[in-house]
């Protein structure tokens, strides 16, 4: 039965989507089967590994909406063998009219097909969404990417605030995985400072990685590859196939 890891942080840009896509490609790349799902109505993770969202017959979406399409049937395969339960634009729509009561539904579309894989990996949205509600209320573990900037610093613990609150109601066997400092300028004091606060602070969920700046990780996004594939040797595609590895391994900060 797969483990369900949640990326999440209401943050925008902080390095959701890239690391959801590395992480999904590098436990694949490990042998494990991997699902990733997008539930960004953005539609980012469908389209940084080479999915053209518009021309999908089926998406996500479609599952939301039409009770006829099963999952399977939703899901397609990436020009790299990954597993994608892909995103559509069309989402939107269906978040802006979500209520409290549907926040089961991605559990209901997903326990069909729990089976079939090892892993499966969700991409949240930013901001505050039922969907994200929606991705907690399945994920045994949520993994936070934060970018080493003192403004994310801020939604750190609102982010930690809510597993909490989920925990306590909702998904009472939720738990945080780690926080990944992404985007580390290394040579920056600020960089260096946030990530001593976050040391400081939330020692016991940081993962011993940092995923440093780097223009690749544009670059890979517009190949349509995930950096693991497109630049295996580069220092972001080491630091996920690290955690990949911690993932496996289970536990928090994989220890
Ligand atoms: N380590 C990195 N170094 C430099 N740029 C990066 C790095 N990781 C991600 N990026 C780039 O930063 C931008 C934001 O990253 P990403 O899309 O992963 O964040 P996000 O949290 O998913 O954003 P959103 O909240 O909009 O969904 C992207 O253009 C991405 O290519
Ligand atoms: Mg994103």
């Amino acid at each position: 039965m797969a483990k369900v890891i949640a990326v999440t942080l209401r943050k925008g840009g902080s390095g959701k989507t890239t690391t959801s896509v590395n992480l999904a490609t590098a436990l694949q790349l490990k042998g494990k089967r991997t699902l990733l799902v997008d539930l960004d109505p953005q539609a980012n993770a469908t389209i940084s590994v080479g999915i053209d969202p518009m021309a999908l017959p089926r998406h996500i979406n479609t599952l939301f909406t039409d009770i006829n399409t099963t999952t399977k049937e939703a899901i397609t395969t990436t020009s790299f063998n990954l597993p994608l339960l892909p995103s559509h634009p069309d989402l939107a729509e269906t978040e802006a009219g979500m209520r409290a009561t549907q926040i089961g539904m991605l559990k209901n579309l997903l326990d069909p097909i729990k089976d079939d894989y090892d892993y499966i990996v969700i991409d949240t949205p930013p901001a505050e969404s039922y969907l994200t509600v929606n991705a907690m209320a399945v994920a045994d573990e949520i993994i936070i990417p934060l970018q080493a900037h003192y403004l994310a610093m801020k939604g750190l613990q609102d982010a930690i605030d809510e597993i909490e609150q989920v925990k306590k109601g909702l998904n009472p066997s939720l738990k945080l995985a780690g926080i990944l400092p992404t985007m580390v300028h290394n040579r920056t004091n600020v960089a260096k400072t946030v990530i001593e606060a976050v040391t400081e602070a939330y020692r016991d969920y940081l993962y011993p990685l940092q995923v440093e700046f780097s223009i690749k990780h544009a670059e890979a996004t517009l190949a349509g590859l995930p950096i693991v594939i497109y630049d295996p040797n580069h220092q972001g595609s080491i630091a996920y196939m690290q955690l990949a590895d911690m993932v496996m391994r289970g536990g928090e900060n994989g220890e």
